[in-house]
Order: C-alpha cells, then structure tokens, then sequence
C-alpha cells in the first residue's frame, strides 16, 4: 500500500460473473445485409462475429445472470450485497435499470444505480464502488458493466455496424484490512473531442402551448468517425497506462496480464507492442463478441478467471477507453473467493 492508503481499507475481487445472448451474427451473415465481408472485417477489426439480444432474453436478465454468477463464485448471499452499481449507456429505462437487477437478483439490502461512461463505464464504476469500501462505509459490492448497442447501431450503417455486440460482465468486491488489489488507477475525460462517438438525442421539437416547446425524447443512431476514434485509443490508452505503471514503480515486464478494452485487435497489439508485452500475456475475447462496451473488461476477465488463465495474486494492467470521450487505467490483483 502507498503512504496514501495506509489509514484506508484494501479493496479485493472476490467473485466474477459473465452473460451474453444465444443469438449469434456471423461476419457472413452482416454481409448479406451491408456491403462489407468475412476478411474485411477480420483483418480491419480482429472480430469474427458477435453476440445479440433477441427477443428470448431481456438487458436485465443479462445483467442479472452475470451478477449471480459473480455472487456465486464469491460465496455471498445476495442480501449481504449493500452497493450495486450498473455501468451502462444503454439501460432498459432511462430513469435506471440498476434497481431493476437489485430485484432480480434478490440483493434488498443494496442500494443500486446506473453510472455512464461508455466503454470506459466498468473501470469507472471500480473505481466508484472502491471509494465506499476503502472508507468503510460498505463492505460488499457489485459492479456490473453491460450494454445492449444493437438497439442504437444503424445496422444499415457499415462502418459502424460491424464493431458492436452485446454482453454483460460482474465482479464482486469487498473491503480488506490487510490486503489492497486496487493497486492504482487514473481516469480521464475530454468532452471537447466527445463528438467523433455519439448517441444524441435528436434535435426535434415540438410546440407545448402558446410559444413555448419541447424536445423530443428520440436519440439518433450511433454515429461515429472511426479514425478518431482509433487515433484517440493509440495516442490515450499507452500515456495513461505509462503514467501508471511509472507511479507505482512498476516495470511492464512484471504484468501478468493485459487487458484493455476489446475495441479493436489493431489498438490491443500497437499498446502491446508498445509495452513490449508479449502475445501470451494480452487477454482478447473480442473475435466471439464484438465490442460490448462497458462490459468487454469484466466479460474478459470472468473468462480468463474461469479457465483458470487468472490466478490468484496475478498482476492485471487494465484499460478502458470510448465515447464522452472517456477513458482510464487501472492496476489490479485478482484475488478470488476468501
Ligand atoms: N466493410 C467493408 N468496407 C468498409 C467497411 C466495412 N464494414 N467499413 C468501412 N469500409 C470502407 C470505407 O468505406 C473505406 O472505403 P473508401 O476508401 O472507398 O472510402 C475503407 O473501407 C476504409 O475506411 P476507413 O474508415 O479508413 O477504415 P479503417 O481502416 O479506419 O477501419 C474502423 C475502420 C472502424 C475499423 C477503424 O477506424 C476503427 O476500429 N476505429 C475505432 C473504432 C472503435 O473502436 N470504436 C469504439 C471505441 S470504444
């Protein structure tokens, strides 16, 4: 622990949990409604098809698997949960689908909300929850990161189309007095460059009475410039974990693990290259579901943890990165069920 932290609780993962939908997209099948194809998405992109909520399962079931299953591997019965935050850009009702999951879930005893911040929600919803355990407020938490995108994507829009899935991905974590696995994290925002990825409303009024109007609630599609977007990620995502590892003394060579936000193979291997880590140590799922957004870093590591690449105590440099634009690091251990 830094000087900082000693009058501070530890912060421990203690339980992981991942949900995505039975239906599956084949590049294949994108290509039979966009003018796109197999190669052209693999090479430009890394991904190979992805996963969509249809009509059998709800954003809240999703959710709510993903954070059972986390429950389930910490050991903890749902009402012993007293925080549940669900990072989310895309909830099933805009005043908040947190509450909703609480319910499902059987968590009464939590208090529960939805935190946005795009692709970088999962880190910054971590890093929320860590803040009540390190000052003792709590001593249980979920965070959830999920999104449903295929409701916002213009599937007639092929730049964009072909990136996006759904998923849903969980970690509990608790409070310790003897052990901190949050070894540190920073987190960013620049809404001066927000406009190359947006889900906007619609600038469309209409009158109420007399003089006076409203703006409709309709959003627009994703609209994004998918240059920027990869030029921000190459230039961002390497400074911000540099800043990192040098604050805490710490050498790229000695992670475990990398594992960033799964956007785009092209991005994970130039920071990779970067830190000159090696293949077998970059964590990518993103070939079998696309960019899931918020949840692509949790749904990466409850997989990683469950076919046991993840180990107890290892070293995870982790980022995320996306719209607002947002984007963040953070150094964990993973810690496993006490
Ligand atoms: N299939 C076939 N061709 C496509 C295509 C598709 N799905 N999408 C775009 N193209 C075409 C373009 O129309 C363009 O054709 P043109 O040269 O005739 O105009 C050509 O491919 C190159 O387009 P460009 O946009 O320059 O491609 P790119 O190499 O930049 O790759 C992305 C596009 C979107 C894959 C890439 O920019 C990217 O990954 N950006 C980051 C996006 C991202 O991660 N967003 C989420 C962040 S959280």
């Amino acid at each position: 622990m830094t000087e900082k932290q000693k009058n501070q609780l530890g912060v421990l993962l203690v339980g992981s949990g991942s949900a995505t939908p039975m239906q599956k997209i084949t590049n294949d099948q994108l290509a039979l409604r966009v003018d796109t194809s197999d190669e052209w998405i693999r090479t430009r992109t890394g991904i190979s098809e992805r996963k969509i909520l249809g009509k059998d399962q709800s954003f809240v079931e999703m959710c709510s698997i993903a954070g059972l299953q986390a429950i389930s591997m910490a050991g903890w019965k749902p009402e012993t949960i007293e925080l549940i935050i669900l990072a989310t850009s895309t909830p099933d009702d805009l005043f908040g689908s947190a509450a909703k999951v609480q319910s499902a879930i059987g968590a009464k005893n939590a208090v529960a909300f939805d935190l946005t911040a795009a692709c970088s929600g999962f880190l910054f919803a971590l890093v929320t929850g860590a803040q009540y355990l390190r000052n003792g407020s709590m001593k249980r938490i979920l965070v959830i990161g999920a999104d449903q995108l295929s409701s916002w994507v213009d599937w007639d829009d092929r730049k964009s189309c072909v990136l996006f899935g759904d998923g849903a991905g969980a970690v509990a974590v608790e409070s310790s007095d003897n052990k901190d696995h949050l070894i540190g994290f920073k987190l960013r925002s620049d809404g001066s460059r927000g406009d190359c990825l947006t889900l906007g409303k619609t600038k469309e009024f209409q009158s109420i009475v007399q003089q006076n109007n409203f703006q409709i609630g309709n959003f627009d599609s994703i609209q994004m410039n998918g240059q920027e977007v990869y030029k921000f990620a190459v230039r961002e995502v390497p400074a911000i974990l540099d800043e990192l590892l040098k604050m805490h003394h710490i050498d790229s060579s000695s992670l475990d693990w990398l594992l960033l936000h799964q956007a785009n193979k092209r991005i994970i291997d130039a920071v990779a290259t970067r830190f000159k880590i090696p293949k077998s140590k970059v964590l990518s799922n993103l070939a079998f579901y696309g960019n899931t957004s918020a949840a692509t870093i949790p749904l990466m590591l409850d997989e990683a943890v469950r076919d046991k690449r993840i180990k107890s105590n290892d070293l995870i440099a982790t980022s995320g990165f996306g719209a607002g634009l947002s984007w963040g690091a953070a150094l964990i251990k993973w810690h496993g069920p006490i």
